[in-house]
């Protein structure tokens, strides 16, 4: 048997040029911090974009940027600034990215970003095809390669291929109105399985690919000419016990080897030993639903004024695709609420809302989940939302609450967290009311139930449960070919 091949639009690293030298830094999202613990167990090959583009490589920087990313066991595709504008910051994450996550308004059916999106498409494919051999396995992942599956097939017609969606597939009414919808499914049906995080997902695909391609479509396989293609979901878990290890490993450190923001949190808590605090940490992104999270807790403390100098709210958002006019829009917007909700509630000894607009190392993360009473996530819509369940994975001793919008695909297997509606300020109010006051054994009995499911079915199960799906892949084909 082959190797596997991944491929990404993101890698797991981002290279950055500092001081004439080449900087590997993790990369920041559910794809890459997922699929880098499958990566590093295995012989596989990871392709993808190395965050710089050609313009920003001088050409003695060529070969360090090469092996920089062999070190990682990655191999680039290399993109133009005008290739990164039509089709990342384009077609991507102005078309694909607002549409899939039901921000209908914001997404823009743009010709140019379209052409832009199938000609990287076409880069990636035959980026596989020189990275390869005929029995390789090849493991394509999300909305920004949805074309890569055929194009991949019209050359290696016999190569398994499997494709992972890591965002929401909408439903066939949202879904619709994309011009280019027949070419997008055609283009995913080059795999042998297609995979998501929730059954929904997968019904509106196939709902999709029924209504505007006309095939025939069975349970979870749809059947063509002469190929069966299977689709399932798969929720992706997390590495359970790099977030159980590193919490443990946080609380046994002694005080030469806290970092700065741990003591600030000390100092915080030998302040102010009541105060809870409440965590939330998400890119900056509108799907996240931080600004109205910024509304709801603005309506917390309205509501619960008994709540003011006790409760403090950590919001830790990490840049994003900063060249999308939503995202500025979005940036803006956020720093005015924190800005005017922290004017207007703040006393001499109390600022309720911490606010940082930065990446962070893995370090500093365990320290703001470990030290953190809640965790309140509010999407409104996610994929799936691995932040609420490394929240969980990191409370060892069972203690914490987790506030989870119904929106995210993560909702549909944490039914002991508070699950809320977004939307729904009361509701909210009330529940973070109650996570304040939930009593210690509640909250363990609630975390064991849902430490126990995250250990179970981490992401190194996810990855086997999705290669095993696609290596019986080709029996099917054979079964039905011969029928
Ligand atoms: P998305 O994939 O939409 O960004 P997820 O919650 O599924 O949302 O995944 C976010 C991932 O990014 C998590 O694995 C989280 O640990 C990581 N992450 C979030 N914030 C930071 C940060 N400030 N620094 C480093 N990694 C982060
Ligand atoms: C989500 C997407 C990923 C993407 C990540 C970070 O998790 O599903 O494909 O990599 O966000 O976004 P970025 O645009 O920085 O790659």
């Amino acid at each position: 048997m082959g190797k596997t091949i991944i491929i990404s639009n993101r890698l797991p690293v981002q290279l950055q040029i500092n001081n004439g030298g080449i900087d590997a830094v993790p990369s920041v999202g559910g794809l890459a911090t997922g699929m880098k613990s499958v990566h590093s167990g295995g012989e596989s090959l990871w392709i993808g974009w190395s965050g710089l583009t050609d313009e920003d490589i001088p050409p003695e920087l060529e070969n360090d940027i090469d092996k920089a990313l062999k070190k990682n066991g990655c191999s680039k595709v290399r993109l133009n600034a005008q290739e990164i504008d039509g089709f990342y910051f384009g077609f991507s994450n102005r078309t694909v990215w607002p549409l899939f996550h039901y921000f209908l308004e914001y997404s823009e059916f743009e010709l140019d970003f379209w052409n832009t999106y199938k000609s990287v498409n076409q880069k990636f494919a035959d980026a596989i095809i020189e990275n390869s051999g005929e029995d390789d396995t090849i493991w394509v992942h999300d909305y920004q390669l949805m074309l890569v599956p055929q194009m991949v097939r019209e050359k290696r017609p016999n190569t398994t291929i499997g494709f992972f969606l890591h965002i929401p597939f909408p439903s066939y009414e949202i879904f619709r109105t994309l011009p280019w919808r027949e070419e997008i499914l055609e283009g995913l049906l080059g795999s042998d399985l297609i995979g998501f995080h929730t059954y929904d997902y997968e019904r509106h695909f196939l709902s999709s690919v029924r209504r505007l391609l006309g095939l025939e479509v069975s349970f979870n396989e749809i059947f063509m000419e002469n190929r069966v293609i299977k689709v399932d979901s798969f929720p992706m878990g997390i590495d359970y016990k790099k977030f159980k290890n590193a919490a443990k490993s946080h609380q046994q450190n002694n005080e030469g080897e806290q970092s700065d923001l741990q003591k600030r949190l000390d100092s915080h808590k030998a302040s102010a030993p009541d105060t809870k605090l409440i965590l939330s940490i998400d890119r900056l992104d509108y799907s996240k639903g931080i600004a109205k999270r910024l509304n709801a807790f603005e309506y917390f403390l309205n509501k619960y004024p008994e709540y003011k100098e006790k409760v403090r709210l950590i919001i830790l958002a990490v840049p994003s695709r900063s060249n999308v006019p939503q995202y500025q829009l979005l940036k803006r917007e956020i720093d005015e609420l924190v800005g005017r909700i922290n004017g207007e509630f703040s006393t001499v000894n109390w600022t309720p809302i911490w606010y940082f607009y930065r990446s962070m190392p893995f370090e500093n993360l365990i320290d703001l989940y470990t030290n953190s009473d809640i965790a309140w996530l509010t999407p409104l819509r996610d994929g799936m939302n691995l932040v609420a369940k490394e929240y969980i994975a990191t409370r060892t001793d069972k203690t914490g609450v987790l506030i989870l919008s119904e929106m995210a695909g993560s909702a549909y297997e944490m039914n002991e967290a508070l699950l809320i509606n977004p939307n729904n300020f009361e509701e909210q109010a009330d529940t973070l009311q109650k996570a304040i006051n939930m009593p210690v054994e509640e909250q363990k009995s609630r975390n064991t139930f849902l430490q126990n499911r995250l250990e179970r079915y981490n992401v190194e199960v996810w990855a086997n449960e999705f290669m095993n799906a696609l290596n019986q892949k080709p029996e099917l084909g054979h079964a039905f070919i011969s029928q």
